[in-house]
């Protein structure tokens, strides 16, 4: 069967409402539906979700569920109740407001959430009765945020992306939600989640690796057996629809009618939902002071302010429109004349015609919000400008600020510079206008809406498949039995173990990770095994090495990876004479370092200096270590050393030593016909890439690799060493 492509979002790109008895299907024209149209040639498709009317009668829910399947969606009929603590509840006065940083605004209240999680159930069920393995899922916004999750425990290896319309707010923002863990949780269901911006994205993968401890690697992150990649995709508009509004009879006519009434008055277009994340009073209050330094231009502009209704149950919308319409008043009582309006207030939606007309005829588009996840009526303003006349005001906490840069940028806390802005943006030329808006409008038209929903669904897809290709050649039942063969039937055998995240967790506090019993049992019994080489291959200190595994029997250990070698019954020696006279230079670079960045400390080996940044501001340590690369890298090159950035260390050592240069030393004076290399870090490649083509390499963990084989966790390692122990003491006994 082929594959399916099913969105999945709070609101269905449907409305039905009921009046008299009468039900009233009205389908929304709104950009995302324009965007997901071009699937539908692709993929048989389905979009599931609520559609927009609560009722509690049994028939007027099978007529809906059936009116709506012929236009292959699925609706979700929620309660009131839900309604009130799902969408007005945990939905708009807990995670808008807090991801729009109005914290003062948010409520955190147990019984949303927990309505908030019952209806992300209600939607994963709803999903699940259609949904496939093979099918590819998209999950919009913050509604549904526990979605992804929900969906990977029943379809594990399902296709789910996710995409945030709103903000993804800084970690100390996030941080402050009660319920933050679930919600990471719920996102990192998903193969690919997506943002608006960059800062988005920066935010929420700091987000993941202070919660949860998750690295990431040009955005993926590797989780739970799956590479999730997070990344930016500007949500685009339907740019040819915008572009070429203007030639529309309606609208044309519309335009003209809409210019007479305001005669000669210039227009500045307003434009926004009903709420207090878009700065409509601050706005207000900069046209105010424009007209108060600029008495000039009284009875010579005109605001046109249209408000849509929004979330009105929601009591601080319910108190912004109170506000609202005492500015307005205001302003208008101040300084409106008989004949004159400074500010005309529209409290509705407006359809296409309208709204677009004005958009063709204003002079300047006032968009000031506190913060909006994207915004997409300034984009709308500039693709509709075929004449190139027109200026736009936009707020630099507006995510589309990244794209319109040749726009006028504000910040829109400062009510001196809005006013001083409306002033400018009258003064600027006809031809700088042009080039201005010529410039927005390459961008626009060249990331639509097509284009922005095609780029998410193949990253998507390719992020899919790029995960699929890291598993494959992930150790199964069948890889185990292969690996025990091949040991039965070729000896003599050696076998390289890493320690720190091979035998024991990774841990970031490594003083925690002494050897537990079983470790030593483990060790124990491989390294007495017949025909069997072992070495233990780590990046600890000789010291370390020989404290916890210095009594073990026929263990050979390697420490400072590769620096010290000591053979089972011999001492410790170092592989070739090694200089140690560089750390006199580089130790002064380090201890600034160490001093400028709270937390972080030197470790000094005998043949390795190493600068650990786990304990600092993780954002700051990695800053640092990017410079501190930087300045050895440069300092190195004539001292014959390497320098390496590992995990959460940067470390500098003599340029020959390494993991594959100590395992020479074993496989030069001997010839093994069962080599085995296992490891879990950086150091662990060097390892395998100097094994000849017929050892069995295998990498602990997600992370790229040269290995043949990938094991998932130290928990798998051991369980593999103990099927070899097994198979060894066999040998033994017959
Ligand atoms: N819009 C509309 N009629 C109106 C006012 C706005 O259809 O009277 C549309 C507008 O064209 C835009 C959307 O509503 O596509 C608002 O999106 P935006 O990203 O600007 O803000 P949001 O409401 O999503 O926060
Ligand atoms: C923002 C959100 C959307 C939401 C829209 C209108 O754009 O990101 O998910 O649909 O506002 O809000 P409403 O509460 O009416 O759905």
């Amino acid at each position: 069967m082929s594959k399916r492509f099913i969105i999945i979002s709070n609101r269905l790109p449907i409305n039905i409402t009921k009046r008299r008895g009468e039900m009233t299907y009205k389908k929304s024209a709104g950009g995302l539906a324009t965007g997901m149209a071009s699937f539908y040639e692709k993929y048989e498709s389905l979009w599931i979700g609520w559609p927009g009317i609560i009722t509690d009668k049994k028939q007027e829910k099978e007529s809906i569920r059936e009116n709506l399947r012929k236009e292959d969606m699925v609706p979700v009929f929620l309660s009131r109740r839900e309604q009130e603590n799902y969408y007005e509840g945990f939905s708009n006065k807990t995670i808008w407001p807090l991801f729009h940083y109005f914290s003062q605004n948010t409520i955190y209240e147990q019984n949303y959430w927990e309505t908030y999680k019952k209806v992300n159930i209600r939607f994963a069920e709803a999903l699940l009765k259609f949904a496939k393995e093979d099918d590819i899922i998209w999950v919009h916004d913050y509604h549904l945020m526990l979605l992804p999750h929900l969906i990977r425990e029943k379809l594990p290896a399902s296709t789910i992306g996710f995409f945030l319309h709103i903000p993804f707010p800084s970690y100390e923002l996030f941080r402050t939600l009660p319920w933050r863990d679930d919600i990471m949780q719920g996102l990192l269901g998903a193969d690919l989640i997506g943002f608006h911006t960059f800062d988005y994205v920066r935010h929420f993968l700091s987000s993941c690796r202070r919660l949860k401890g998750l690295d990431h690697d040009l955005g993926r992150i590797n989780w739970e057996e799956r590479i999730i990649k997070a990344d930016s995709f500007p949500m685009g508009i339907d740019y040819k629809k915008y572009h070429g509004s203007g030639l529309k009879r309606e609208v044309k006519k519309e335009m003209s009618r809409q210019r007479n009434r305001l005669q000669e008055c210039k227009l500045i277009l307003s434009i926004d939902r009903l709420d207090y994340s878009k700065g409509i009073l601050q706005r207000l209050e900069g046209f105010n002071k424009f007209l108060e330094k600029h008495p000039e231009y009284r009875e010579k502009v005109t605001l046109i302010m249209v408000v849509v209704p929004s979330r009105s149950r929601v009591e601080s919308y319910r108190r912004l429109k109170h506000q609202l319409d005492t500015v307005v008043g205001r302003i208008n009582g101040v300084h409106g004349t008989i004949g004159w309006t400074p500010i005309w207030y529209l409290y509705r939606s407006l359809p296409f015609n309208s709204l677009t007309a004005l958009y063709n005829i204003a002079d300047i588009g006032l968009v000031t919000p506190f913060r909006d996840g994207m915004n997409l009526v300034a984009k709308e303003f500039i693709a509709c400008k075929r004449n190139g006349k027109g200026v736009l005001i936009l707020s630099e906490m507006a995510g589309a600020a990244d794209e319109l840069g040749e726009s006028l940028l504000i910040n829109p806390n400062d009510i001196e510079e809005i006013a001083d802005a409306i002033y400018h943006a009258l003064q600027v030329p006809e031809e700088e206008q042009k080039n201005q808006i010529e410039e927005m409008q390459k961008n626009l038209k060249r990331y639509d809406i097509i284009r922005w929903a095609n780029d998410f669904i193949d990253t998507l897809i390719q992020n899919k498949e790029h995960s699929e290709s890291m598993l494959v050649k992930s150790i199964g039942r069948e890889t185990t039995e292969f690996l025990v063969r091949a040991y039965r039937e070729n000896s003599p055998r050696i076998m390289f173990i890493d320690y720190d995240g091979t035998l024991v967790p990774f841990s970031p506090a490594p003083e925690l990770s002494k050897p537990d019993k079983t470790v030593l049992q483990l060790l124990k019994k491989l390294a007495t095994l017949k025909n069997c080489t072992v070495v233990l291959n780590s990046g600890r200190q000789k010291d370390t090495l020989e404290e916890w595994f210095g009594s073990v029997p026929d263990l050979n250990l390697c420490a400072e990876h590769g620096a010290w070698l000591k053979k089972a019954g011999e001492n410790w020696n170092t592989i070739e004479t090694l200089n140690q006279d560089w750390k006199n230079e580089v130790i002064p670079i380090l201890e600034k370092y160490a001093e400028r960045t709270p937390g972080s400390f030197i470790e000094a080996k005998d043949y390795s200096l190493v600068w650990h940044y786990r304990k600092a501001d993780i954002g700051l340590g990695e800053v640092r270590a990017h410079e501190l690369m930087d300045r050895l890298v440069a300092l190195t090159a004539n001292l014959n050393l390497q320098v390496m950035e590992g995990n959460m260390v940067v470390e500098i050592k003599n340029a020959g030593v390494s993991k594959g240069r100590a395992a020479q030393e074993f496989l030069e004076k001997k010839h093994y016909h069962f080599i085995f290399g296992i490891g879990d870090a950086y150091t662990d490649e060097m390892l395998f890439q100097n094994m000849p083509d017929n050892a069995h390499t295998i990498k602990v963990g997600f992370r790229a690799t040269v290995a043949k084989y990938r094991i998932k966790s130290y928990k798998q390692v051991r369980e593999l060493l103990q099927t070899v122990i097994k198979e060894g003491l066999n040998e033994k006994t017959t």
